[in-house]
């Protein structure tokens, strides 16, 4: 204490202490004066000012952020300020060379550290974090967060952006960004958590829309919807049979070619589907039409045309 402090400061800050030690231990009026939050409302609080007198420059990342306004009533600094989350401080204020005066989050086991940030985040997108993949390899809140030294605009990350977040563990969904047929994450119209909620959802793989993948696809892509009059049978099963939602070479992001992708499922049609079959100069051959079977079957996605059946319109 002495290397931090002049000595009057420690004597002060030695006195709060005691005082508000010694008032805890009867339960008198000074430690009901700390602030509000019923339920953390117990011993050992001693307040942000006294945290201060010896980590000033703590206020970093803190004041400045959603976590710094005094006027929300919900967050920290309404509360009882660095002790919200770091817990109450008497203990530490008093012997702070000691491991377990307080919380140390990098140190603290990863459910430990979720813990302390879900007593306030509870609502809205972090309602399915507790057993959701990321909790249950390990995560915590400050793998991508950091509440003092975070480096993005928005949502305190510790790094610039969403995708460089995710980058750091998903290298092969991030690298298909370069691929010439994406959506438009590079363009920074989109990112990874337009599809993906990072904190857990009730659909597969962490998708943010509905329960099931086409529910999050069509939540923008509302045209493919459906039910359509005519429906096609893998639309509206799943989107990602014929696209990869993160990049791919080829047109409109499919995962093959045309008609190579077609002939996947359609081998025996009765018109030419291979482009090995005998009738090459046949009027409707891929062949003879450059992109294949979508130049005639343009509706694939479903028709609503009374004779729509074959996707011809
Ligand atoms: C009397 C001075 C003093 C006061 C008051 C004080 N601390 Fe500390 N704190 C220290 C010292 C000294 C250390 C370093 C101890 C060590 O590393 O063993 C420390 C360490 C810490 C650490 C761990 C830092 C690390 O690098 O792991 C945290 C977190 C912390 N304090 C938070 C608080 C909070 C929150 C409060 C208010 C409740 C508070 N401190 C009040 C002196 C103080
Ligand atoms: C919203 C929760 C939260 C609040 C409020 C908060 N901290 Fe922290 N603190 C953390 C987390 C999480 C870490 C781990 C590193 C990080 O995420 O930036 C940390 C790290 C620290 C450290 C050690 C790391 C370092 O950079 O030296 C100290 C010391 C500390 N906090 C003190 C304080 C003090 C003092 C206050 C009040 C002025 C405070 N904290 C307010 C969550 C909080
Ligand atoms: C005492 C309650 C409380 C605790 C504890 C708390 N937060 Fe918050 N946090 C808030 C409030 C309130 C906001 C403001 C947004 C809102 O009203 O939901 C916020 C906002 C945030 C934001 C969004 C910031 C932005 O600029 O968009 C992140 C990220 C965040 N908290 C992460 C954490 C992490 C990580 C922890 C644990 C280390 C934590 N919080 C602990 C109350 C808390
Ligand atoms: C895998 C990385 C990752 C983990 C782990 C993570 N977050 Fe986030 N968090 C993000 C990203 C990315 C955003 C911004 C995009 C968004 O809005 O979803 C975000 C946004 C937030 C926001 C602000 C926007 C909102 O959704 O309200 C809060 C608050 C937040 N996170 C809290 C938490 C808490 C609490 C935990 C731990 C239970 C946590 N995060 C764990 C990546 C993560
Ligand atoms: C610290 C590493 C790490 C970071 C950062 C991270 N993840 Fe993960 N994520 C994992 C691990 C580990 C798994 C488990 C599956 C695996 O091994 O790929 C996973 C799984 C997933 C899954 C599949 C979930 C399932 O149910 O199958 C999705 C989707 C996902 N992460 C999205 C994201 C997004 C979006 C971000 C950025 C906001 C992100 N992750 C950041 C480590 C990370
Ligand atoms: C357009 C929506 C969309 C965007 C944007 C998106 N994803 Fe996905 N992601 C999906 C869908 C759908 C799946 C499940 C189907 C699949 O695996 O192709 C998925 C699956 C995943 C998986 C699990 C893969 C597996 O095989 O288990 C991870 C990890 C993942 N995404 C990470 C990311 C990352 C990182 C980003 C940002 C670079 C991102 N996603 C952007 C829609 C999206
Ligand atoms: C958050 C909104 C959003 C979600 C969710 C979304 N998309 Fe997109 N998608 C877009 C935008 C924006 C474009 C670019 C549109 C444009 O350029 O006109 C696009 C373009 C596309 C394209 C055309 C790409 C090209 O090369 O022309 C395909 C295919 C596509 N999305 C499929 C999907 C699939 C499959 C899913 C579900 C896994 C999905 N999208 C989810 C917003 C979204
Ligand atoms: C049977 C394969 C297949 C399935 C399944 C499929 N698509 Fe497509 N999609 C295509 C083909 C082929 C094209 C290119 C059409 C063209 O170029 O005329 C395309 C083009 C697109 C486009 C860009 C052009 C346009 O029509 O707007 C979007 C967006 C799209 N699909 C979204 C979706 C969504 C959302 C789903 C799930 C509801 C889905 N697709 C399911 C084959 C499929
Ligand atoms: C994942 C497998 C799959 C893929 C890929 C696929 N389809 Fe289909 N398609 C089906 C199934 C299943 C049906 C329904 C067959 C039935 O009802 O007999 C169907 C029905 C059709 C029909 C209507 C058939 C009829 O007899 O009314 C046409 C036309 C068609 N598909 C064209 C295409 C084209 C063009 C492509 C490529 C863009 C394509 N399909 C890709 C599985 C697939
Ligand atoms: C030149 C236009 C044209 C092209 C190119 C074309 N089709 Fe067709 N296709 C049709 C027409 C017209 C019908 C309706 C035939 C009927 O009702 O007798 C049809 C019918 C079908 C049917 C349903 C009837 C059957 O034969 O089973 C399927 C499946 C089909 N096409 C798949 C494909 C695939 C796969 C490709 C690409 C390899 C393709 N088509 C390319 C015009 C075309």
């Amino acid at each position: 204490m002495q290397l931090l402090l002049g000595a009057g400061t420690a004597l002060a800050v030695s006195v709060t202490a005691a005082l508000v030690a010694q008032a805890a231990r009867r339960g008198t009026p000074a430690a009901a004066k700390q602030p509000p939050a019923a339920s953390q409302q117990s011993a050992g609080y001693v307040g942000e000012q006294t945290c201060l007198t010896c980590h000033g420059e703590m206020t970093r990342g803190y004041h400045g952020s959603a976590h710094g306004q005094a006027a929300n009533p919900r967050t920290p600094r309404a509360n009882n300020g660095c002790e919200s989350c770091h817990g109450p401080g008497a203990a530490h204020v008093e012997d702070p060379a000691k491991p377990e005066s307080i919380k140390r989050f990098p140190t603290m086991k990863p459910r430990d550290v979720s813990e302390t940030c879900l007593t306030c985040h509870t609502r809205g997108a972090h309602t399915q974090w507790k057993g959701s993949m990321h909790d249950a390899r390990n995560l915590s809140c400050i793998t991508c967060h950091s509440v003092h030294d975070h480096k993005s605009e928005k949502a305190l990350l510790k790094t610039a952006t969403v995708i460089d977040t995710c980058a750091t563990c998903h290298r092969a969904e991030t690298a298909k960004l370069q691929r010439s047929g994406h959506m438009p994450l590079r363009e920074g119209k989109m990112d990874c958590a337009s599809c993906h909620n990072p904190h857990g959802t009730t659909n597969a793989r962490m998708l943010r829309a509905g329960n099931w993948i086409n529910e999050t696809c069509v939540s923008c892509h509302a045209e493919k919807r459906g039910p359509f009059l005519w429906d096609h049978a893998p639309v509206r099963e799943a989107c990602n049979t014929c696209h990869d939602p993160h990049g791919s070479n080829n047109d409109r992001m499919l995962v093959a070619k045309l008609p190579m992708l077609c002939q996947r499922c359609h081998i025996g049609t009765r018109h030419p589907s291979t482009i090995y079959d005998g009738n090459q100069l046949n009027a409707r051959s891929n062949r003879l039409v450059g992109r294949g079977c979508v130049n005639c079957h343009s509706q694939i996605h479903g028709s609503n045309s009374p004779a729509g059946s074959t996707f011809l319109r």
